[in-house]
């Protein structure tokens, strides 16, 4: 494997996406706790960072653990600070160094230059720029504005590239790092979704045995994906809970339900709108309503996993990015905006252990790992949903009828973008009904009802989103569905703001 050593910058996720697009299994771990070597790891790389190297409470990790003993490559930051760590010079650059830029000298008989075309587009982003190198260093890659693009150490396995081989925009960034990983490292490429698949399996069957493992399925991709892998380790000892707190989409729990009980999964449907209903009766505020739905969450699932005698262990669908210890700029917490609720973070008092089998993966990964299991295109592409569900896309407090309404007006809109062939280029859709009534008109009568907004963004982790820019044609046609069809609309919306500075949702 490869280890990332995390300096904080936004691209670091990237770098790791990019190795293991390579079939090449890799870690990030936070710069100060870096990890021992083992022979499992076969290079470090060193990543950007929001710090300059020359402010005094930037990272300075002792690379003495690495250096000599394996492939370390210094990407950005990370290349500043191998400079500045051993009698290099950064200093602020005085010309602008951020966006495209094209290398005006490579020397392709370098190991991490092989393949690389003269004049290759790069992307730069930094602030500072090195202006002295160490002693004992070579060029290999310059661009018209900054010369010392890409260094090595002469006689070590040691290099440095100042602008990021990991983001699209450097074109050839792919092929220097799979210079880096497969030439230099020499990793196998043998980290595949069939081979995870085979020895999560044979992990999840050594840890967990005879034992009885209780899961709660939300018909999202991560824990669907989690109970099929877990199912193929230990079948019937696998109890599955599918909570419906009547805040669904329609139709959803019974068709979700269908889908679970085909794959072969042992799976308890729960009904039970009515306690989140009653949790939630008179409650306007997004936290506390978010707030009740986990309490009542938690309640039902608790009473549902004591029916299943002696159950050991909990599984749950959690992801890398949830995993991924965060370097933060600032150094103190990062703020939380919204407390999501999400399956999972059960009361002390059960007492389980806890199994995670995707706790590696990144969510597209998750998608593969799936794919490769057979699971069906419909399922694996579905849009994230959020764990409370339409309670935070009704605006203000929640009724049954609210609900039907919104129900209503979502599946329009979601069975359009379908049958328009828009779904799958959409990240993420739904409708949002407004606390707000409007006057309109119908037939020869004046109406006095709700307004509804659609919301349809396309994003890459939901961290930034962008509004889609559907067509007309679909959105006045999605309309009028809705107007028409839907007793107690007469408005509807088109939400064009992008996050930041809105949300994806609106509470
Ligand atoms: P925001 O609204 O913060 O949403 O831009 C980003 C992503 O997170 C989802 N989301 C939630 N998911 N529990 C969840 O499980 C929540 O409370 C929650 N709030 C937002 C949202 O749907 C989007 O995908």
């Amino acid at each position: 494997k490869i280890v990332i050593l995390d300096f904080g910058s936004q691209y670091t996720q990237l770098i790791a996406r990019r190795v293991r697009e390579l079939n090449v299994y890799c870690e990030i771990h936070p710069h100060n706790k870096p990890p021992e070597i083992d022979k499992t790891v076969k290079g470090v790389i060193l990543s950007g960072s929001p710090f300059s190297v020359r402010d005094e409470k930037s990272p300075k990790p002792d690379l003495s653990i690495y250096r000599k003993k394996l492939p370390l490559l210094g990407v950005c930051f990370g290349a500043q600070y191998l400079a500045s760590s051993n009698g290099g010079e950064v200093l602020p650059s005085s010309t602008r160094e951020y966006g495209r830029a094209n290398l005006s000298f490579v020397d392709n008989t370098h190991p991490l230059m092989k393949g690389v075309s003269d004049n290759s587009q790069v992307w730069m982003s930094h602030g500072d720029t090195i202006k002295k190198l160490p002693e004992n260093t070579k060029i290999f890659a310059s661009t018209a504005d900054v010369e010392i693009a890409g260094y090595e150490f002469e006689n070590e396995d040691t290099y440095a590239i100042q602008f990021h081989p990991e983001v699209y925009h450097s074109k050839d960034g792919g092929t220097m790092l799979k210079n880096f990983i497969v030439g230099v490292c020499k990793c196998a490429q043998d980290w595949t979704p069939n081979s995870f698949v085979e020895e999560t399996v044979e992990g999840l069957k050594e840890k967990i045995g005879n034992d009885k493992v209780v899961l709660g399925l939300s018909g999202g991709v991560d824990s669907t994906v989690a109970a099929v892998l877990l199912h193929k380790a230990i079948g019937k000892n696998l109890y599955c809970i599918f909570v419906d707190n009547g805040l669904l989409r329609k139709n959803e729990f019974e068709s979700v339900l269908k889908q679970y009980e085909h794959l072969g999964l042992n799976v308890k449907g729960v009904d039970a709108k009515n306690k989140f209903y009653s949790a939630l009766e008179g409650e306007k505020d997004p936290e506390k309503k978010r707030k009740a739905i986990g309490k009542v969450f938690i309640d039902v699932f608790d009473e549902e996993s004591h029916l299943i005698e002696d159950v050991k262990w909990l599984a749950q669908g959690t992801i890398y990015p949830d995993v991924i210890e965060s370097v933060s700029a600032t150094g103190g917490p990062s703020q939380t905006i919204k407390s999501h609720h999400n399956v999972g973070g059960l009361p002390d008092y059960m007492k389980l252990q806890i199994v995670e089998p995707l706790r590696l993966l990144f969510k597209d990964e998750v998608r593969r790992v799936g794919r490769s299991m057979g699971l069906n295109e419909e399922l694996l592409g579905r849009h994230p949903f959020p764990g409370p569900g339409l309670a935070i896309r009704i605006l203000g407090d929640i009724t049954a009828e609210k609900v039907r309404i919104l129900q209503e007006v979502d599946y329009i809109f979601i069975e359009g973008l379908k049958k328009s062939n828009l779904y799958d280029e959409v990240w993420q859709a739904g409708a949002i009904l407004l606390p707000v009534q409007s006057v309109g008109v119908m037939g020869d009568e004046r109406t006095y009802e709700q307004a509804v907004a659609l919301r349809a963004v396309e994003s890459t982790d939901g961290m930034t989103a962008d509004w889609c820019h559907l067509p007309y044609e679909f959105l006045a046609k999605t309309s009028n569905e809705i107007i028409n069809k839907v007793k107690g609309v007469n408005r509807v919306v088109y939400d064009i703001s992008s996050k930041p500075p809105a949300t994806i949702e609106w509470e």
